[in-house]
């Protein structure tokens, strides 16, 4: 059995790029070298876009979302609804955007509530003749601070926060709260001037 002459090893090529890139001779490539290097740029460049999509995507999540007005809460979707001589006692105001209504009591003040029904979900219009929001699905009808008259619905209309910022009145529409029964501290009141 012939013994390896280390010299001749030596100069045997070591490594994936010698075995597929220089077969033939020393700097002399062979097409499958090349076509690894550009693949490899495809998927490098895949790479990057994909981490810049990732980057988007947090950022957009962390953003906080527009405000059009100066709520507690930098993220709140504040909806102006109006100067308070807009709203006479005893009266609703429909927000469609907001879906919502402004209710002003009869002792001057402001309660948001949600149009959306506790039973299912239906929407409930006010009806000023009756002064109720009668609910159309199932019956169940809310007086104007929204507590429940008629069942199936079990409790109140949902309320969101009201504040009162230079004779305007504000609403919040970021949170819904949901409650179980009418608590007069959710009711919000102008200050005299
Ligand atoms: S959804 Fe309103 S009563 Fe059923």
């Amino acid at each position: 059995m012939k013994k390896r002459d280390p010299a001749e090893e030596e100069q045997q090529p070591h490594g994936r790029g010698a075995a597929d890139g220089e077969a033939g001779g020393r700097g002399q490539r062979v097409p499958g070298s090349s076509r690894r290097a550009f693949f490899n740029w495809i998927w490098a460049g895949l790479g990057a876009a994909a981490l810049a999509e990732m980057v988007w995507v947090v950022a957009s999540f962390l953003r906080p979302r527009a405000s059009s007005g100066k709520a507690g809460d930098p993220g709140a979707a504040v909806i102006e609804a109006g100067p308070v001589e807009r709203f006479p006692p005893g009266s609703v105001t429909a927000f469609p955007r907001g879906k919502f209504y402004l209710a002003r009591l009869e002792d001057g003040g402001f309660l948001a509530l949600s149009r959306t029904c506790t039973h299912l979900g239906c929407t409930v219009p006010w009806s000023p003749e009756t002064r109720q929001f009668a609910c159309p699905c199932h019956g169940s009808a809310f007086d104007i601070r929204g507590e429940v008259i008629h069942a199936p619905a079990g409790r109140p209309l949902d309320v969101y926060r009201v504040f009162i910022e230079n004779k305007t009145v504000k609403v919040d529409t970021g949170r819904r709260i949901r409650r179980s029964a009418f608590r007069p501290d959710e009711v919000v009141y102008a200050k005299r001037a």
